[in-house]
């Protein structure tokens, strides 16, 4: 849930708790097991919500702790588990370890809690004036901003969000208490923002390469800023804290590397329970490209016990009905894409309003909200085209997510009337009636979920055949995904549910199809 989004409870504009709160049944309904919720602490928003000035808050925009403690109530009654967003990386700038950090003397025990050092050469003729290395933030520009006593900061993502220290007893300690005051109040887990970054190199040592957005990995460019090994004693250090909780609290990490070997450390029996697996969102419309996407990610978790995770689409990434396409073409392939992420064994996360076919949207660039826009000299336009607020019900813009004649946070397209959700939830045709068939199966049918999976052989290059079994004994489940351009047949069996209208036999371009072979 990408909270500011989703549903506004007060008719500020702005999605909020009270307003998930109203639309949980919907949630129930669509037939999800658990909710991830973007930050919603105090923050100055300058990411909306990534830049925590209170993690153990509530930010008044959002609602209070009591609203808070009420969704949760709700969200449990109902079935639903609740995963809180931690942002553990960085702090806002106006945190109050900040402002005591920038009040304070070089070197002094404030500063140690974030990344503070001397510019590159402090005793060159300009005085330190270049910063302490070549990092570079992945908002773009250096990630080092000075202070006025010369000294300089670190900040993977923007200025204001200064990197903490995480070799600093306090700061290990400050997030222990975080931990605890959510467990406390009854979140079943968290989802750790940039759980890679944790802990830089000890000496600060410039990176061999050069970052770039594009990169989404790891390598020379990120040697000495991601990936430190001692990243994964934060990680031991919560187990503890989360196993000693009774219920199931769990922890995934946003552990953004392309090595899958590297991210697949982060899921060892006593660190976190999963990892974002970004393959499949990395991957285009194509069979080879899944086929490798699906192979790499299992073997990889495989060796360490743990199971991987599916994810096509999140507030940082082009909605994937764009990427594969768009328009009619991208509306197909985003159908028979949802079947293929749900036939895969282990947790699959969707990003809401994928469930409704929402495409990105292209937004004008005086309304350009994200950070990302301005640090990259405005050369990449951000993340808010897939950030726009969810169409509910109505013809014209806010389409219910706020009161009439109330300005959403970001515009909304004039042509989604067609897409709201009191449109689809009559249409059985409907995106949302596809996600939700595909999600009762998925709940009944042993096959789905856990167990394994093994290709067919045979099967045409562009097109994707494997077949499901549970992990008890029991008979298969097939999923076939046609990529080609021609019709697929299919094996003999029964259609369980296909991405097309009318399939049997054979299956049509861009489409895919569930079925019990016969
Ligand atoms: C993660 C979040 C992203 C945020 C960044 C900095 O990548 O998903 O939205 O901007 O961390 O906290």
């Amino acid at each position: 849930m990408y909270l500011r989004s989703f549903a506004d409870g007060n008719g500020d504009g702005t999605g909020d708790l009270a307003g998930l709160r109203a639309r949980l049944p919907y949630l129930a309904d669509l037939g999800v097991d658990a909710l991830w919720i973007t930050p919603f602490y105090p923050s100055p928003m300058v990411d909306h919500g990534y830049d925590v000035a209170d993690p153990r808050g509530v930010d008044p925009l959002f609602g209070d702790l009591a609203e808070f403690d009420r969704l949760v109530t709700a969200a449990h009654r109902l079935g639903l588990r609740v995963t809180v967003d931690l942002v553990p990386n960085h702090t806002s700038d106006r945190h109050p370890w900040f402002l005591e950090a920038l009040a304070s003397a070089a070197w002094s025990a404030a500063r140690d809690r974030y990344i503070f050092r001397e510019g590159h050469d402090p005793d060159d003729a300009r005085g330190g004036s270049r910063p302490p290395n070549n990092w570079e933030s992945n908002f773009g520009g250096p990630a080092w901003t000075r202070v006025p006593d010369g000294q300089w900061y670190l900040h993977s993502f923007a200025a204001q969000q200064p990197d903490l220290n995480w070799r600093n007893e306090e700061v290990a300690a400050d997030y222990d208490r975080t931990l605890r005051c959510w467990l406390d109040r009854g979140v079943d887990g968290f989802r750790v923002d940039v759980a890679h970054g944790l802990v830089k190199d000890r000496q600060l040592r410039d990176n061999p390469g050069r970052y770039t957005w594009e990169m989404h990995g790891h390598g020379a460019e990120t040697r000495y800023s991601w990936d430190q090994p001692e990243v994964h004693e934060v990680y031991r250090r919560w187990r503890v804290i989360l196993d000693s909780y009774i219920g199931d609290r769990m922890a995934v990490g946003e552990v953004y590397l392309a090595s899958t070997a590297a991210r697949a450390r982060y899921v060892r029996h006593d660190e976190l329970h999963l990892a974002f697996n970004f393959h499949l969102a990395w991957a285009d419309w194509d069979a080879g490209q899944l086929r490798a996407a699906i192979d790499e990610s299992l073997a990889a978790t495989a060796e360490v016990g743990a199971p991987t995770t599916w994810v096509l689409s999140s507030h940082d990434a082009v909605r994937h009905l764009t990427r594969f396409g768009g328009g009619e073409v991208g509306r197909r392939r985003a159908r028979a894409a949802a079947l293929l992420l749900l036939a895969l064994p282990g947790p699959v996360y969707l990003y809401q309003g994928e469930e409704l076919g929402l495409p990105q949207v292209e937004i004008p660039p005086a309304a350009i909200q994200d950070p990302l826009y301005e640090r990259s000299g405005r050369s990449r336009p951000g993340r808010d085209g897939a950030r726009v607020p969810l169409p509910w019900s109505g013809t014209v813009p806010p389409y219910g997510f706020c009161p009439d004649g109330v300005e959403p946070w970001l515009p909304m397209p004039a042509d989604w009337a067609a897409l709201t959700v009191a449109e689809q939830q009559g249409d059985d045709d409907s995106m949302l009636a596809l996600y939700r068939r595909a999600l009762a199966l998925r709940r009944t049918q042993p096959e789905l979920g856990g167990g394994s999976l093994s290709w067919y052989a045979d099967t045409p290059a562009d097109c994707l055949l494997f077949s499901r079994q549970p992990e008890r004994a029991g008979s298969a489940l097939l999923c076939a995904v046609n990529l080609g351009a021609e019709p697929m047949s299919l094996p003999e069996g029964e259609v369980l549910l296909a991405s097309e209208p009318g399939v049997v036999r054979e299956l049509p371009r861009d489409a895919a199809a569930w079925l019990r072979p016969g």
